[in-house]
């Protein structure tokens, strides 16, 4: 059954006007644990996402269903929202109410329902897309839809995954959830949150998405643990150069021979080419360099591999088996690493010879079966 007749089925028929959304997962093309190093990310909307149904109440509650979840939440715009942990996903969406209200915004009530294709927890941004999404709908019942910001849109998703959720990530996926264009990616300034769309039509080529279907275990301690080994490595340079530094992408590779301590100086290392490879990589997609744009993914999840330290024994063995197959450009891990998902760029041509070769490989070194998904680059959240 179609979500719109499950949707009557749940809330019942509804004579007022009933609204449909879209918001996208994201895959980071190039530029991975750079946003909160103030540095260039590469990433866009992918095909996959989480859909919304929503119709207006004429009362001051919220009602938010999901098909893949159990749990329902209840909001009443009247009364104190606070987190609660069986609330589970519904929690992100009551964090965007509280900040929404905090903000100033008469929120209107409503009945939504939700239903998502986005693998959970793959490294896809299946939180972002649900912040972004819940926010876009209830901005859309008070505002036109050219209205809604969606630099704030971007902002209020981090800052609920920040401070409500209690996950310390960057503004990367809220950033390419709510902004990205089609058949482009977003060349993202994360210092000035100033963007520009990089035309990426790959003539001939599709992006493949290769979940390792590896649970990303810890990765919200080990990310924790990466950025704070950064601002340690941003203050010894700081403090040996005695330079008013805001981020460690405005640091050069001369830099690093102030940094003694070995792993900080790999992280340091680590950042400041992949900041590097982003700019080249805008470059080389504006002049259409397929092969140059897949040679900088493999430098990329190198530099993840020997330096950051994100990837894992899954994440290699999917990348390595991707970059045995003639007529794969390249490959790399996509998001925060410790498992999740890797992207590759691979002749369209062979793209079932490929997910078939790489499948099963990956399976007999790993025991685990890999998931494919062809992708093209969407816009970002949107009525449908
Ligand atoms: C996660 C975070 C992002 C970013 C990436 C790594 O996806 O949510 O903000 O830091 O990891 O590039």
């Amino acid at each position: 059954m179609d979500l719109l007749s499950i949707f009557h089925n749940i809330y019942g028929k509804s004579e007022k006007t009933i609204l449909q959304f879209f918001s996208p997962g994201r895959i980071n093309l190039i530029g991975e644990h750079i946003d909160y190093n103030g540095g260039y990310v590469l990433p866009g909307a992918i095909n996959l996402g989480i859909y919304g149904v929503m119709s207006p109440r004429n009362d001051t509650k919220i009602y938010l269903k999901s098909m893949d979840f159990p749990n329902e939440v209840e909001v009443d715009l009247n009364k104190a929202i606070e987190y609660k942990i069986e609330d589970g996903w519904g929690n992100y969406a009551k964090g965007i109410i509280k900040y929404l209200l905090e903000d100033g915004y008469s929120l209107k009530g409503c009945n939504i329902l939700i239903k998502g294709d986005l693998p959970n927890g793959a490294g896809l941004s299946s939180s972002a897309a649900l912040e972004v999404l819940i926010g876009y709908m209830l901005l859309f019942l008070i505002q036109k839809p050219e209205e809604i910001d969606k630099k704030y849109l971007a902002l209020l998703g981090q800052r609920v995954e920040n401070k409500f959720i209690g996950v310390n990530s960057g503004i990367m996926d809220q950033f390419t959830v709510a902004n990205a264009k089609k058949d482009h990616a977003l060349l993202l300034n994360t210092q000035h949150l100033s963007s520009e769309y990089i035309p990426c039509y790959l003539n001939g080529y599709s992006l493949v998405i290769m979940n390792t279907n590896k649970r990303r275990e810890l990765a919200s301690s080990n990310y924790n643990q990466r950025r704070q080994e950064c601002e340690n490595a941003l203050e010894t340079i700081k403090k040996a150069k005695k330079a008013a530094l805001n981020n460690l992408c405005e640091c050069t590779l001369d830099d690093l021979k102030y940094i003694k301590n070995e792993v900080e100086y790999k992280r340091a290392r680590h950042v400041i080419t992949e900041n590097q490879r982003v700019i080249k990589a805008a470059n080389l997609l504006k002049n259409n360099d397929l092969k140059g744009f897949g040679e900088l993914l493999v430098q990329s999840h190198n530099s993840l591999k020997h330096d950051y330290e994100v990837t894992g024994f899954e994440l290699d063995t999917i990348v390595e088996e991707a970059l045995k197959i003639p007529n794969c450009l390249g490959a790399r891990m996509t998001g925060a690493g410790f498992g999740g998902c890797a992207i590759a760029l691979v002749e369209e041509n062979i793209v079932d010879s490929f997910i078939k070769s790489v499948s099963k490989n990956y399976h007999q070194k790993t025991k685990l079966t890999p998931e494919f998904y062809i992708t093209t680059l969407e816009d970002g959240v949107r009525q449908i």
